[in-house]
């Protein structure tokens, strides 16, 4: 029996840079004690007070169907940090709560592209991106940005593909993996593209409580750009509960109704009770959101500190996000080659740049996501290791 392509194009073949990940969840499982410095998740967990909400809402018996749309309470929530957060006047009916980010950034492609059209997107990447593009039948096309630009891409690059023809553009800042945030400039950039060439704007923002340096600026909040934009949020980073599967998407209110047609034919919403702990976790405001950000913010601090009195091992301006973006062409090895080095000799796994793209090739990175002692060992020993290479 044949398999569409459509299925089985998503992925689009070849190697996907994740080797040295699964050689080190393969070392994990055989005993051996790996520092994993690879994928973006907390080593915390949901906060108990979020647990205890969810926990009363389910045995109050929020358990069956929840509304396909989510819940007036989150959807207001959501609205209403979204409207503190840029000043862009936002509704409930601008909100569709879903299962996390991931399904959102799906859902944002499935609302602006038809079949075959160009979908564009920024290298270095995260991870699902070009396959969530394939996924709707779009055509994913790369947008590369520069280490010496230190990742923000320029306008004019995505002006040259847009004039080839394109129906929308994905950016991320707080980027993962960079750890860029995109300046006013960048953003304005990108919106006077956007509005020329006629594209939709898919603002991925799921790491907008993590800014180290500079502001988050939503682009939904620029000139004449909250009826062409998408933005994506979630749960996962802000509030470390990338397991409960939240996320939204806010957008024009047309398109809202429309992407629940689209809901109701896949999803069919999200758990009640996870709805109501992620609307209570909201409305508990940016403290919590803060405490949540504070290990990554102080381990930056850290690497910092240990990377200051070195010139092998070149740090990305940390600006947001969990991760650091370490420039390690100093060794003469690629990042894929320096990665599986550092995991076989010192059992310490990070993310070769190749992973997300060809621009941050030469390069690893580095999630903040281990406790602070551990992490500021992995991290000498990472330099170490690069200097003895370098030699
Ligand atoms: C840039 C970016 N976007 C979206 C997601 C998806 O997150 P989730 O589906 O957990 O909300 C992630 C997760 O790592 C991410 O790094």
């Amino acid at each position: 029996m044949q398999l569409s392509q459509r299925i089985t194009g998503i992925t689009g073949g070849g190697s996907d840079g994740w080797d040295v990940f699964y050689k080190a969840r393969r070392m994990i499982a055989e005993g051996e004690n790996v520092i994993e410095l690879t994928i973006g998740e907390h080593d915390i967990r949901t906060d108990p007070v979020i647990l205890a909400a969810m926990d009363r809402s389910a045995r109050g018996g929020h358990t069956g169907y929840a509304m396909v749309p989510g819940t007036q309470a989150l959807r207001e929530s959501v609205a209403a940090r979204i409207q503190d957060r840029t000043g862009v006047p936002t509704t409930f009916e601008n909100i569709l709560i879903t299962p996390g980010g991931q399904a959102a950034l799906f859902a944002a492609h499935a609302a602006t592209c038809n079949t075959g059209d160009r979908a564009l997107y920024i290298d270095p990447y995260y991870a699902t991106y070009p396959g969530t593009i394939r996924g709707i039948g779009a055509e994913p096309v790369v947008v590369r940005t520069h280490a010496s630009d230190a990742f923000q891409p320029r306008a004019e690059d995505i002006a040259a593909e847009a004039s080839k023809g394109a129906a929308s553009l994905l950016i991320n800042s707080p980027n993962n993996p960079t750890g860029t945030v995109y300046s006013a400039e960048t953003l304005e950039g990108i919106a006077e593209v956007c509005r020329e060439h006629d594209l939709w704007l898919i603002s991925d923002e799921v790491y907008d409580t993590q800014v180290w340096e500079g502001e988050h600026i939503s682009p939904r909040s620029l000139p004449n750009m909250a009826d062409r934009t998408l933005v994506v949020g979630s749960m996962s980073k802000s509030h470390a509960m990338t397991g409960s599967r939240v996320g939204w998407i806010c957008g024009p209110k047309e398109v809202i109704s429309h992407l629940i047609n689209l809901a109701t034919h896949t999803t069919y919403g999200v758990p009640g009770f996870i709805q109501d702990a992620a609307a209570f976790a909201i409305d508990q405001g940016p403290d919590l959101e803060d405490g949540v950000a504070a290990p990554f913010r102080r381990r930056r601090e850290i690497a910092r500190e240990i990377l200051a009195d070195q010139n092998t091992v070149g740090l990305i301006p940390a600006q947001g996000a969990m991760y650091l973006m370490l420039d390690v062409r100093a060794t003469g090895l690629s990042g894929e080659a320096f990665a599986n080095s550092l995991l076989d000799t010192h059992k310490i796994a990070t993310m070769p740049g190749e992973s997300f793209g060809t621009a941050a090739h030469g390069h690893v990175r580095v999630a903040m996501t281990v406790d602070d002692e551990r992490f500021a060992k992995a991290l000498k020993t990472l330099v170490d290791h690069a200097q003895t290479l370098a030699k």
